[in-house]
């Protein structure tokens, strides 16, 4: 028997009826477009997190318009990690700003704050820590340094929703934060769609008005802006998944833990878990310099692993003008070449992470 890497068949199965009632309640209504379903998420996740929260159609588009909300543009620099998915440089290149990479944290994989401040010259607008794999950047750290040099910030927080720092939930220390349901995320929805948290509403009207061409009413429009809402069904169907999200995070930890039981750690680092944090283990990214030929080894017993950013941000074509070269950043390379994501999703079950364990064992023996 395999293991899957993630199964979301499996996470849905016991919601199938309650997703079906909220899925044709939307084709009963026939609103599609910025219906109540949309209004009812950006309140459910609004209140959970004491800001407003603006829904738009991905992850990437959260970024691009909470970029742009925040002015960043063409001369400036914001500072970011180059282990993280494309989507977050992208984003930064997309408004015409600069992606500065900036070196991790060995434990956690998240933007090292020391590194930041280092980083920080006259261009630099904002900070753009990514919540990596679940868990949460230093954000006490980076929101001292932003306000010290008055910067902007916005969290990443496409992959780790309900993670907490100091006993606060991330999401609600950055000027903006930005999540993703994309289906395989820790707070999915069953196609695209993402939202931007907001400190004031000031900024949460920016983000709506950019959503919608710029335009508050269809009729005036104040500046170039996006066709990018969260469709109604999406937000109708992570309405549903939405009550439990604390419980599956809760399953995730659950599986780490099993992992850590299991004796994964004689074999291969362990994701580190930073003072005070609570991680909820979107990825389970563990460590071995022989990881290709670990992954190789489970997949001929049908365990899949899989390696995220094996090339990190600053060695990829696209960034190459801007002068990184292979040593440039040692840490994230180093996490980068021998990073494994193994089996990791709500169901998974201690018998698994021994299996996966047992067969890692062997493959290093
Ligand atoms: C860290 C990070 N940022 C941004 C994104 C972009 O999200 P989306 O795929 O919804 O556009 C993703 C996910 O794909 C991600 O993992």
């Amino acid at each position: 028997m395999g293991v899957p890497l993630m199964n979301i068949q499996a996470q849905y199965a016991p919601l199938r009826a309650e997703l079906d009632a909220a899925i044709g309640g939307v084709l009963d209504s026939g609103r599609f477009i910025l219906g109540p379903n949309v209004s009812g998420l950006e309140d459910e996740v609004g209140a959970r997190l004491g800001r407003p929260a603006v829904g738009v159609a991905n992850g990437t588009d959260a970024l691009v318009i909470g970029l742009q909300a925040l002015g960043a543009g063409p001369g400036d620099e914001v500072i970011t990690t180059a282990y993280t998915f494309y989507a977050t440089a992208e984003a930064i290149a997309r408004v015409g700003a600069t992606p500065v990479f900036c070196e991790i944290d060995p434990v956690t994989y998240c933007l090292d704050p020391e590194a930041a401040a280092a980083a920080v010259t006259d261009k630099t607008v904002g900070l753009l820590p990514v919540h990596i794999f679940g868990h949460p950047a230093d954000l006490p750290a980076l929101r001292a340094l932003a306000d010290s040099k008055g910067l902007w910030m916005i969290e990443d927080a496409a992959q780790a929703f309900g993670a907490t720092i100091g006993g606060q939930e991330i999401g609600t220390s950055g000027d903006l934060a930005t999540i993703s349901f994309f289906p395989t995320k820790n707070f999915p929805g069953i196609g695209d769609g993402g939202m931007v948290v907001c400190a004031h509403d000031d900024l949460a009207e920016k983000v709506r008005r950019l959503r919608f061409h710029g335009s508050k009413d269809k009729v005036v429009f104040e500046e170039v802006g996006y066709n990018s809402r969260l469709d109604d069904l999406q937000a109708a169907a992570i309405r549903v998944f939405f009550p439990h999200l604390d419980d599956w995070n809760a399953a995730r930890r659950q599986a780490a833990a099993w992992y850590a039981e299991s004796g994964l750690g004689e074999h291969m680092v362990l994701p580190g878990v930073g003072a005070d944090c609570e991680h909820i283990y979107h990825l389970f990214m563990a460590r071995h310099p022989e990881r290709d030929a670990i992954r190789a080894a489970l997949s001929e017993q049908q365990i899949s692993a899989a390696v995220y950013y094996g090339i990190p941000m600053h060695l990829q074509p696209v960034f190459a003008h801007l002068g990184y070269s292979e040593g440039s950043l040692p840490v994230t390379e180093e996490c980068a070449a021998s990073g494994l994501a193994l089996p990791m999703h709500p169901n998974l079950t201690r018998e698994e992470t021994e299996t996966v364990t047992a067969a890692v064992a062997t493959a290093l023996a």
